[in-house]
């Protein structure tokens, strides 16, 4: 993807400007009333102008130009930006140049973030953006007055979140089902996957829980065996370039007839090939189910390509929207299926709310029966939207080099002081984890809370997850901190 709109050096090593403080109510509510329009702000007026660098002087003579555009494409090539904040003189009169560098300028002024507060834990939970929070407020306001709620508008918002959702993940709105979270969703796909005793249902090693209870379960009543894919040595180290991918596909085998898996680990971010997984799950005739609450919206992906059979996410991480909402694609393979719940809303004819005591066996076509209960969400939804349109207007791809940079620049300034990491190949762009064998210790914990920097410990793994808001000041304040820490 060639876009041209690229970071600000100066962006990096500085504190930000009173300027960036939080504006109010950036997007529009959303409320049952209000019709949906596409709209989202992305960067300031100007930012597309913009380059690793300053703006073009009016005047310069040309060999100096020259000169200075020569400097400035050998930097741009070899430095991170956050090496080249340190550079930041070289750059102060370099010519205005194009790059196809994805990179996004800061969106800090969106989020409601004090300047004192380096939030590096988007893997927990995304702090909401202003345009977020005002559609939830509109919507909670809109429930005073219910007379003003028509039965359209069941339908319309989660259709609506569909949608959104659909396009982040490259599916048709008619693919996704509204869920309230990733064991939901996880139930739904252990409900309609058959699994005979003697198959195997693979996870990997440390998965988190939701996409490992469902199949304990699911093994233990079929008679089937589940199969957890360890961490390869050299995950954390050299040579191949998908470690872990390698050997999810070893462990694929006409014996399997289930693959429970991430985009991305929850504790460190490795990456699994999903392509790659998705083909040979095909040939062995398994089924692929997928947790990507730790990936979607800012990992791209595109489940054609991928062929899941179910795939979920929750909105609170990185789709940056409330907590007890999700999305679950189902494939078309499974729209017959089975839902968790007696749902009325799920039903043919549902939308007629005068008939709904003529008790209705028939489902309504496709996925919608597989939805939750009370799927309208009506005071989470339009959170939900107004996050997925902005997430939309950034862009996933932008979203995630942008990110792969931050952590880029943590990678290389932490493996100056001795803390090892997965190599960035081998991880997702979003998420770099530090291990500290042993466990991250408890004091460093401690004082990074004091001095409110916000990471989280996940087995010996200090997670550090940065968002579109963190700006090379929340990184310094964290590599400050590590570095002032004994034995470090
Ligand atoms: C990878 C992953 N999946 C799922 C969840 C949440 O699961 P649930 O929606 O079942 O609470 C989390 C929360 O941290 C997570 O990291």
């Amino acid at each position: 993807m060639m876009v041209s709109y690229v970071l600000m050096a100066e962006e990096y090593g500085k504190k930000p400007p009173e300027s960036e403080k939080p504006g109010r109510a950036q997007g529009r509510s959303y409320s049952c009333k209000r019709p949906l329009a596409a709209e989202s702000p992305v960067a300031p007026k100007g930012a597309l102008t913009v380059v690793r660098g300053r703006l073009r002087p009016k005047a310069r003579s040309r060999p100096r130009a020259l000169l200075q555009l020569l400097v400035g494409i050998y930097y741009c090539n070899l430095l991170t930006a956050g090496q080249a904040s340190k550079m930041g003189f070289l750059f102060a009169s370099l010519p205005r140049m194009k790059t196809t560098d994805p990179l996004l300028p800061s969106q800090r002024h969106l989020f409601d973030i004090p300047d004192d507060v380096a939030y590096l834990n988007c893997a927990y939970q995304s702090p909401l953006m202003n345009s977020v929070v005002a559609a939830g407020e509109g919507a909670v306001r809109q429930k005073r007055y219910p007379w003003e709620i028509t039965p359209p508008d069941f339908f319309t918002l989660p259709n609506r979140g569909r949608e959104l959702f659909a396009r982040i993940i490259g599916a048709n709105a008619d693919d996704i089902a509204i869920i309230p979270s990733v064991s939901y969703g996880m139930a739904i796909a252990a409900l309609n996957i058959d699994v005979a005793a003697g198959q195997e249902i693979l996870v990997l090693d440390e998965q988190f829980p939701s996409n490992v209870y469902p199949w304990r379960e699911k093994a233990g009543e079929s008679g089937a065996r589940l199969v957890t894919v360890p961490r390869p040595a050299s995950a954390s180290g050299e040579n191949s370039l998908e470690p872990w991918t390698d050997v999810v596909l070893a462990a694929i085998g006409p014996q399997t007839a289930i693959v429970a898996l991430p985009h991305c680990h929850w504790t460190d971010g490795s990456l699994i090939d999903l392509v790659a997984v998705g083909k040979k799950v095909r040939r062995e005739g398994a089924a692929l189910v997928l947790d990507v609450t730790q990936s979607a919206g800012v990992l791209p992906i595109d489940v054609k390509q991928v062929q899941p059979d179910f795939l979920v996410a929750v909105t609170y991480k990185w789709l940056m929207g409330p907590y007890s909402l999700g999305f679950a694609y189902i494939a078309p393979q499974w729209r017959d299926g089975q839902g968790v719940e007696q749902t009325w809303g799920g039903r043919k004819g549902a939308e007629d709310f005068t008939r709904l005591v003529d008790y209705q066996d028939e489902w309504a076509p496709g996925v919608p029966r597989m939805d939750m209960g009370a799927r309208s969400q009506m005071q989470l939804m339009p959170m939900a939207l107004a996050a997925m349109e902005q997430i939309l207007a950034w862009g996933v791809e932008r979203i995630a080099a942008t990110l792969a940079e931050k952590t880029r620049d943590i990678a290389l300034r932490t493996t100056e002081i001795g803390l090892e990491s997965v190599p960035e190949e081998q991880r997702a762009g979003h998420f770099i984890s530090l291990k500290f064998p042993g466990g991250v210790p408890a004091p460093l914990l401690d004082r990074l809370f004091e001095q409110k920097i916000f990471v989280s410990a996940r087995g010996d793994n200090m997670r550090v997850t940065p968002y579109l808001y963190n700006s090379a000041y929340d990184i310094d304040r964290l590599m400050a901190a590590l570095t002032a820490e004994p034995g470090i």
